[in-house]
């Protein structure tokens, strides 16, 4: 007969947290959200780490490399969409790997027969009044001079003038040279009282240009997540177990940190088989992360077979209607629970210690934190991330109110088949995922920054200062229905319903 358990499987929403004590030093500013992403030997230290315990999902609608940019800047990490070709994710790997904070590459570029028409036409596409004058009109040309509004009088200029004619020359520019720091390209726009500075290589092409407006950002990011060798930007990127021998090495070329196995259920033999060949080729130094799984068995194959990393979560997707169409999955609550189990009980076994990642599912902010006292290390989101500016999505008015597209890796519009194969034809027989639309919720920065101060607060309630001791020490407890309707504002009639909401 079937095993069938006695417990029903349970979700986020019916857990709360119960305080602790808090003494006297346990307050936010204290809080440390540091988390391994890599699996470590006991006494030593995982090869890398996240400063923020969140990751984006490997997701079209996601994760790019403007999200990816966005969230390493806070500490946290993108994997980029694997549903691409593989020249075009390496290309989106490279774009974070050679992105350096506060040095940006114009997008506003001028070639010098171009006229004042073009210049106000190119102001109006990308918004940006500061424009690089270069030989061949391309944003690494060879720099010939500067446009900005201050160059030109609307009212005195004939629409026809050639850009050359008004364009500020390079003899007359301050510029800096590859080896400018941002620290030394800051000095010289204050003590120069410029609001832009190119940065020219020793042939005169221009590499960036650097803006006094972003002083204050480029100071501002405490937590940025950077490797160690080049201090950029940690970027992750999702395979499949289909084209791994020809995508893994264009990524690792690219300079990708970590690879992720994308696969809607991951205890298979593909996986394994996946997982062998990057051993077989390079070691431990390519790090990869393998699932899904939902319970003990699913983490110790993987664990046994050299993840890094698992991930944990089937059916709970926002988007996901895997539950629906296939009849698999479990509630995300008990299956982080019985992983985490898992993982310490291997961690007491073998003195490896694997992370693992609670993948789909959260709702409100506070579902994080309990993720994370039910023992995951990092917490793997979608929804949450394509709400923002930085995502790859369209924004669009539906309804007097600003949404941004939001669809499944399993839904036609993807078309990811290989994160649902199981061994059967190159096509997606089925759907697993809807196309939806998310609210609007403006940059991923300030809505980050409102989660953690949440998360950091509530492990503050508990009397904890790490994500350790509240793994270790956080007591929680079930709820049962009638409790959940006490949770929300209840009895009163509210003069303002938008804060009934509590929705991320
Ligand atoms: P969310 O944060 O609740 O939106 O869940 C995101 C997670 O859902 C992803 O990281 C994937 O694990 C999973 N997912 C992505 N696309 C699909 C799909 O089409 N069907 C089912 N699950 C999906």
């Amino acid at each position: 007969m079937a095993l069938i358990y006695d417990e029903p499987s349970h979700t986020f929403n019916e857990y709360l947290l119960i305080p602790g004590y808090t003494s006297a030093d346990c307050v936010p500013a204290n809080v440390s959200l540091k988390t391994p992403l890599v699996k470590f030997k006991k006494g030593e230290e995982p090869a890398i780490s996240l400063n923020i315990p969140l990751v984006s999902a490997v997701m079209q609608a996601v994760s790019n490399d403007t999200l990816g940019i966005a969230l390493a800047k806070e500490g946290g990490l993108s994997f980029i969409f694997g549903s691409q070709s593989i020249e075009s994710q390496a290309n989106m790997v490279r774009r974070v790997k050679n992105h350096k904070a506060g040095f940006v590459i114009s997008d506003s570029n001028l070639h010098p027969d171009n006229t004042l028409a073009d210049v106000l036409e190119l102001r109006k596409k990308t918004g940006h009044s500061t424009m690089a004058v270069t030989d061949d009109g391309s944003p690494n040309g060879k720099l010939l001079g500067i446009v900005t509004s201050r160059d030109y009088r609307l009212s005195r200029t004939a629409r026809d003038t050639k850009v050359s004619e008004f364009m500020t020359p390079f003899d007359q520019l301050i510029v800096g040279t590859e080896n400018t720091t941002l620290p030394e390209a800051n000095d010289l726009i204050w003590d120069n009282k410029l609001n832009q500075l190119p940065i020219v290589d020793k042939d005169q092409h221009l590499l960036y240009i650097i803006f006094r407006k972003d002083y204050d950002s480029n100071k501002e990011n405490p937590l940025e997540l950077l490797d160690d060798n080049s201090k950029r930007y940690m970027v992750g990127a999702g395979i499949n177990t289909r084209d791994y021998a020809e995508r893994v090495p264009a990524l690792v070329e690219a300079g990708v940190d970590v690879l992720t196995i994308d696969s809607s259920e991951g205890y298979t033999e593909w996986q394994k088989i996946t997982l062998d060949w990057i051993r077989e080729h390079y070691g431990d130094s390519v790090k990869v992360g393998a699932g899904n799984v939902v319970d003990a068995e699913g983490f110790r194959f993987l664990a046994d077979a050299g993840a890094d990393f698992v991930k944990v979560g089937i059916g709970g997707g926002s988007i996901c209607i895997t539950r629906e169409q296939k009849g698999i999955g479990r509630g995300q609550a008990t299956a982080v629970i019985e992983v985490a189990k898992a993982r310490d009980e291997y961690y007491k076994e073998t003195g490896i210690y694997v992370p693992i990642c609670s993948d789909g599912g959260i709702v409100y902010d506070y579902h994080m934190t309990l993720a994370l006292a039910m023992g995951a290390d990092f917490i793997m989101l979608g929804r949450y991330f394509a709400r923002f500016d930085e995502s790859p999505s369209n924004r669009v008015r539906i309804g007097g109110n600003y949404m941004k597209e939001y669809w499944g890796e399993g839904s036609a519009r993807a078309r990811n088949w290989q994160r649902y194969d199981m061994g059967g034809d190159s096509k997606l027989s089925f759907e697993e995922g809807v196309d939806s639309y998310v609210p609007y919720a403006g940059s991923l920065k300030d809505n980050v920054q409102l989660s953690l101060s949440k998360i950091r607060s509530t492990m503050c309630n508990c009397g904890v200062m790490n994500i350790k001791d509240l793994q270790e020490n956080a007591r929680l407890t079930l709820v049962s229905a009638t409790s959940i309707v006490e949770g929300g504002a209840h009895d009163v009639t509210l003069r303002n319903s938008d804060l009934n909401s509590n929705h991320m």
